[in-house]
């Protein structure tokens, strides 16, 4: 049987589905040319990640299709309930890039609290001319230990992103209106373990107790932050978004950290991808990645096993 990913997929999911005695095909096909493709090489697999759409067209005109399959979260690129309602399964890997993403927001807490984003750019430029008066200038760090870090959107992520919290010795408030309480588990390298139960409580009590917010909401029609939200915040306070690109409204983000009531933010998503405003990626105060959250080696190749599993237990 053939599985066509077409986004591509790691060599440890490609191994696990050819152990299983399935040929896996690495082309990218163009869109275009998919139907065509399927057909011809009698594809009973199409896995995707974000840059392939699987629509009607595919749906209706590929009788060997079986399993569609995402690598990662978002489904908005797949006609999910029409490919179910036509009985084709539809398999993601949701939680196999929750950690990256939590470390991801540590890489920019860690940073940004100690000026790492403007560091490095200053230095190279004026670190042998000016470095006394860069050192007085990266002077005044913070430590995050001790420090609160409130949580909006306490799912996968947030609670992996509170979990990385609990580690550095932070003190969790979250807020999500579709979970009163979590249970979290610290393991440790030697097999110890450590367990939390973390209670939420209002995202206005989140919003006036946390020093650092970060966000792990889905997308929505409305901001989750904007000024009244920045309002309600600590003066001085830091802020990161890795969920989505128009959960944070920027425009109040930059007024907020121009008026001095945001100290700190980082971005990791933007309202305007692959084009984000200018006026953050200008701006000193804001630590930046383009969308990288998920994109590390080791949540790459769980999410190419988590597919090889659920394709083997769905076909086998
Ligand atoms: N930066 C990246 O590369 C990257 C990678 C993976 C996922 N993400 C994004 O991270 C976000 C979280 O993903 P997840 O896997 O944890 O999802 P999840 O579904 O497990 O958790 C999201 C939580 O947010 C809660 N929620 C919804 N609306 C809310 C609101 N207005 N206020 C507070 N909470 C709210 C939900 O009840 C849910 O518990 C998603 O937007 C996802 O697209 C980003």
């Amino acid at each position: 049987m053939k599985v066509l990913a077409n986004d591509g997929i790691s060599t440890s999911g490609v191994i696990a589905l050819e152990k299983a005695g399935f040929e896996v095909i690495l082309k990218t096909i163009a869109q275009e040319q998919l139907v065509n493709f399927i057909n011809e090489n009698k594809v009973v697999v199409l896995l995707v990640r974000s840059a392939t759409q699987v629509r009607q067209d595919i749906i209706d005109n590929c009788p060997t299709l079986k399993i569609i399959g995402r690598g990662g979260v978002g489904m908005d690129n797949i006609d999910v309930d029409y490919a179910k309602e036509k009985g084709l399964n539809v398999i993601n890997t949701p939680s196999a890039s929750s950690h990256s993403v939590a470390e991801l927001v540590f890489a920019h807490l860690f940073g940004m609290v100690r000026f790492l984003h403007d560091s490095n750019q200053n230095m190279p430029l004026e670190g042998d001319s000016k470095f006394k008066e860069l050192k007085k200038a990266y002077a005044k760090g913070v430590e995050l230990k001790g420090k609160t870090l409130g949580i909006l959107g306490f799912g996968r992520i947030g609670q992996a992103t509170a979990k990385v919290g609990l580690g550095v010795g932070m003190k969790i408030v979250a807020f999500d209106p579709f979970i009163d309480s979590a249970h979290i588990e610290l393991e440790f390298f030697d097999g110890q373990t450590v367990n939390f139960t973390i209670d939420t409580i209002s995202k206005e009590d989140v919003l006036k107790q946390a020093d650092f917010i970060s966000l792990h909401v889905p997308a929505q029609e409305d901001y989750v932050i904007s000024t009244k939200e920045f309002n309600m915040m600590k003066d001085g306070a830091g802020i990161v978004n890795a969920a989505r690109g128009g959960v944070i409204d920027e425009i109040a983000l930059i007024k907020a950290i121009d008026e001095g009531k945001i100290s700190n933010a980082a971005l990791d998503v933007f309202e305007k991808e692959p084009n984000p405003e200018v006026q953050l990626l200008m701006n000193k105060n804001i630590s930046l990645t383009p969308h990288i959250g998920a994109a590390t080696n080791e949540a790459q190749n769980r999410i190419g096993e988590e597919l090889a599993s659920q394709i083997i237990e769905i076909l086998r």
